[in-house]
């Protein structure tokens, strides 16, 4: 994640390069982005931590969900977002900070059924380029990367007046991770963000646009995640965030992810050379001492697909089934004793159920019916040939 830029950034710029310092009053923007790092190059992520010195620490993000080592802890209770769809129509400000594209967020969105309640700040995206050994995702869960991955970002509003006070303490933030495939179709909530990058595609550019409901982003399964304490997974990589990585991804088409892709730029207007932003995603960092915690268990019910869920019918109705032919069996062999308890008293006991079942199947009352109608083909089949008249009707035959 990344937060840097934006209403609240001067403040890291500050205490990172002094040039900063252009801000204007009334906008919410730095005019003069910083641009003292990269993803690759010279100053390229092996080289944050010498400028940045808490990019070396040994609580840092992204990381590798390896999920047979996560630990379940029931109460990692479900996410609750308040107030996500509640925008109030004031528009969005969506802009390129030359890292990613951010969409600040109003503070009355907040997230509950955490330690804390934590308000918004803005939400921003990480991607890659496309190319055959593809990444994008920062998160990555046992081993494999998704092809983009949304931020939600959240300040800790209980214990800090703005996020900039917040971002640097251990409980200052908490940010969602929503992984994000490729799709069949398109992912129309997306387009609220991705048909307007072309409004944006140099560093330093906004724009406004219209408010949408930031939950039509999310996974609709809030209740599943995985959940570490990390960090900004961008410089000044402060070691002060709760992070929540969904466990279900979200869908965009082919499509989508490509002009995600390819339409902005890490350069300004002006600058001479054009520089494509792309591959803007950290690569995992070691957990070292770190545990990662499960909401939820590999096994539980949820995960099912259709096909399981057909199979779990069939298999049920097999059982059903068979049950009541055991009842039946059970029921025929009790009513067929007692019959017989009461008919003969002393019979010999060397015949089993099975014996007594197979030699008596027919009951009377259809052992009359098929001996009549035994007799009725007997004497259709008089006329023809008598001896093969006489081997089909014969009821003993008839097992
Ligand atoms: C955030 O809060 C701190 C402490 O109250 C204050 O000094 C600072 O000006 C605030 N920053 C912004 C951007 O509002
Ligand atoms: C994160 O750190 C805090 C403070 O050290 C600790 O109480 C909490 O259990 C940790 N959470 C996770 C998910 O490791």
């Amino acid at each position: 994640m990344c937060v840097c830029g934006g209403g609240q950034g001067g403040v890291i710029m500050d205490s990172v390069a002094p040039f900063v310092l252009l801000l204007l009053p009334g906008l919410h923007w730095t005019a003069a982005e910083d641009t003292s790092w990269t993803y690759t190059g010279m100053l390229g992520q092996s080289e944050w931590s010498e400028h940045f010195p808490e990019c070396g620490g040994s609580s840092q993000s992204p990381v590798d969900v390896v999920t047979t080592q996560t630990k379940y802890d029931a109460r990692l209770a479900p996410l609750t977002p308040l107030g996500y769809g509640q925008h109030g129509n004031r528009p969005f400000t969506l802009y390129n900070n030359g890292h990613t594209a951010v969409i600040e967020l109003p503070d009355w969105m907040t997230l509950g059924g955490l330690p804390w309640l934590y308000s918004a700040v803005q939400m921003h995206l990480h991607w890659g380029s496309g190319g055959p050994s593809s990444g994008g995702s920062e998160h990555t869960i046992n081993g494999q990367s998704a092809e983009a991955e949304l931020h939600v970002v959240h300040y800790n509003s209980e214990l800090y007046p703005n996020a900039s006070a917040a971002m640097a303490q251990r409980d200052g933030l908490a940010v969602l991770g929503i992984l994000i495939v490729i799709g069949e179709e398109a992912n129309p909530h997306f387009d609220n963000i991705i048909n307007f990058l072309s409004r944006i595609r140099h560093a330093n550019q906004k724009v406004l646009i219209p408010a949408f409901d930031v939950q039509s982003l999310l996974p609709k399964d809030l209740g599943r995640y995985y959940r570490y304490n990390g960090s900004l997974t961008t410089p000044p990589c402060y070691q002060s965030v709760m992070w929540t990585v969904f466990h279900e991804r979200v869908q965009i088409s082919k499509a989508q992810l490509l002009k995600m892709e390819t339409i902005l730029y890490s350069s300004r207007a002006g600058d001479p050379e054009r520089m494509l932003l792309q591959d803007n995603y950290r690569a995992t960092q070691p957990l070292n001492h770190r545990v990662v915690f499960a909401s939820f268990t590999a096994g539980s019910g949820k995960e099912l697909s259709s096909g399981e869920v057909t199979a779990i019918v069939i298999g049920i109705m097999c059982g059903c089934v068979g049950l009541a032919v055991i009842v039946r069996f059970i029921v025929k062999t009790v009513r067929f004793c007692a019959l017989r308890h009461r008919e003969t008293a002393a019979v010999n006991s060397s015949t089993s159920s099975w014996d007594v079942l197979t030699n008596n199947r027919p009951a009377p009352m259809q052992r009359m019916k098929e001996t009549d109608k035994a007799k009725e083909k007997q004497q259709e089949m008089v006329l023809n040939s008598t001896s093969q008249a006489e081997k089909r009707s014969s009821p003993q035959s008839e097992p």
